[in-house]
């Protein structure tokens, strides 16, 4: 029988790349969303790459009446938890809202499975290592004092996890996936990132300064410790990673998990500058990319990049586009939305 994987936040930009993984993989997606955050074109996207017009639930995930009737309606196999608010800065400045958003909700699902047994898979994020002292990272590495609510979500949305496998072990199995920094969009250009407003991250920026809406890319800190002054990422493909969620869904489902709750990094291994980021844009592209180098972002960590063994050994997951193309493909989403030939 085929399984079911429901992806909360599924019309969303990591949501939609995993969703068509999930259906070249053969499982049954069900597709739940708010859509407080987007509007419909990925989810008009993944309907014309897979040829499927997949199950879809309109539903807030903070409301718990829904999200039970959900699982009392749908026999689900493993939930993909995407569903919360992602802005750094404004979680800062609105602490409440995220709070209430990102930890109902993941409390919710986590309900829910306690109810009906369930495989969780959480979004997690790199965030979480705050400024590490050694590079690169292993999940053995220790978690820092979050620098911001989002930050903190993340980690106590971990914990809430680890604590439910432990008390519903014959409910709950659960993974966390600590993504670095997702970049690009799919092959076929019909879907991507759609960053409302000022784009915080540095790829939208980019594409948005290349495509004009944007006058000049400002490089925050010219004079960090690295080779060249610029902060270090570990920039990873948005299909590596979401074929990265069905080798997770897999390990659950296929019952090959080792204990009741893993943790694995998602990521290349590969520290790559902002400079070199935006030189590789301009080279693969062929474009001339305006930027200025402007002060420090308050917050920013020096260099983070991730030891990426563990999801390679357990997982038999590797990232695998090189950033070349992952870059070509970003300006190739930028110009499909902008209209630009
Ligand atoms: C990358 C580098 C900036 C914009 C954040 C979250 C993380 C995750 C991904 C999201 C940094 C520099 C950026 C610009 C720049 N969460 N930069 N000019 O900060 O590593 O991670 O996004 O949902 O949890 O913390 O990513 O893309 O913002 O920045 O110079 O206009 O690019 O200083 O060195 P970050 P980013």
């Amino acid at each position: 029988m085929k399984k079911t994987v429901l992806v909360s936040g599924g019309a969303g930009y990591i949501g939609s790349h995993v969703t068509v993984e999930l259906v070249e993989a053969g499982y049954d997606v069900v597709i739940a969303d708010n859509m407080s955050n987007c509007d419909d074109t990925c989810l008009r996207g993944v309907r014309e790459i897979t040829g499927r017009d997949l199950p879809f639930y309109r539903m807030d995930f903070c409301d718990a009446k829904a999200v039970e009737q959900l699982f009392s309606d749908v026999r689900i196999d493993a939930v993909i938890h995407f569903a919360a608010y992602k802005a750094v800065g404004e979680s800062v400045a609105e602490p409440v809202k995220y709070y209430l958003n990102n930890l109902t909700s993941f409390l919710n699902v986590l309900d829910a499975a306690r109810v009906h047994g369930c495989n969780v898979l959480f979004s997690s994020s790199a965030t979480v290592y705050g400024e590490p002292d050694k590079l690169p990272v292993t999940e053995e590495s220790p978690r820092q004092s979050a620098t911001s609510p989002y930050g903190n979500t993340k980690q106590m949305c971990e914990d809430f996890l680890r604590d439910s496998v432990k008390a519903y072990p014959e409910k709950i199995r659960g993974i966390a996936l600590r993504y670095f920094n997702p970049i690009g969009a799919h092959p076929s250009a019909l879907i991507g990132e759609l960053p409302r407003g000022v784009p915080n991250n540095l790829v939208p920026f980019i594409t948005q300064t290349a495509s004009g809406i944007r006058e000049c890319l400002s490089i925050f800190g010219n004079d960090y410790p690295t080779p060249d002054g610029t902060c270090q990422r570990d920039y990873i493909d948005i299909v590596d990673l979401a074929k990265a969620h069905v080798c997770a869904v897999r390990r659950m489902l296929d019952g090959k998990m080792e204990s009741g709750y893993e943790i694995f990094n998602i990521g290349t291994g590969r520290p790559v500058s902002v400079l070199e980021l935006v030189n590789t844009f301009e080279r693969v592209n062929g474009l001339k990319l305006n930027y200025r180098f402007a002060p420090r972002r308050a917050g920013d960590v020096t260099a983070i990049w991730a030891d990426p063994s563990l999801a390679e050994r357990k997982l038999g997951w590797k990232a695998g586009r090189s950033l070349d193309e992952t870059l070509k493909s970003a300006w190739e989403w930028e110009k499909h939305i902008r209209g630009i030939k």
